[in-house]
């Protein structure tokens, strides 16, 4: 039984590299026994990330980062049973937005600036799956 799961949230304050180091390294330890995947995209202020994985695990990885001081705002995009995974590949990718077109950002919003609270769910999942397939996927782990 597997599900994904996509949520935004705002920075709650200025990242630094550091800061999402940390995350996607803590990620890289601890999402592998819970047999959860996924991808984790960061610009400006706003973070997106999608946890793919047992209905259980992927839903408590959720609540105990939508808990985490770092980040604010947390917003459900979307939720689905899927039949396979996206990211089978990584405990937690990281999209290079350093390669990010801003004509992919424009295609599905008003500004070329990533905003998932000004977009639908679906059209969030449609651009972050096209940033995967476009900007390149680093792996940690
Ligand atoms: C944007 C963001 C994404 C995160 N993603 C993950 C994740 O995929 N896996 C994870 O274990 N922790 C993630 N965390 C960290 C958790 O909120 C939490 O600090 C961590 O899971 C605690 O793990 P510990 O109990 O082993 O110290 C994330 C935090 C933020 C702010």
């Amino acid at each position: 039984m597997l599900v994904r799961l996509m949520y935004a949230s705002r920075a709650a304050e200025p990242v630094k590299p550091e800061t999402v180091n940390a995350i996607l390294k803590k990620s890289t330890v601890n999402n592998p026994s819970a047999g959860v995947t996924g991808v984790l995209c960061f610009s400006g202020d706003i973070f997106m990330q999608v946890l793919e994985g047992g209905r259980s695990q992927v839903s408590a990885l959720y609540n105990r980062i939508a808990q985490d001081p770092r980040h604010r705002d947390v917003v459900l995009l979307s939720y689905d049973e899927i039949d396979e995974r996206s990211f089978a590949g990584w405990s937690m990718g990281q999209v290079n937005m350093g390669r990010l077109n801003p004509a992919m950002l424009l295609k599905y919003s008003e500004t070329a600036v990533l905003n998932p609270y000004a977009v639908s769910g679906k059209v969030s999942q449609a651009l972050f799956d096209e940033l995967v397939a476009t900007a390149s996927v680093v792996c940690l782990g």
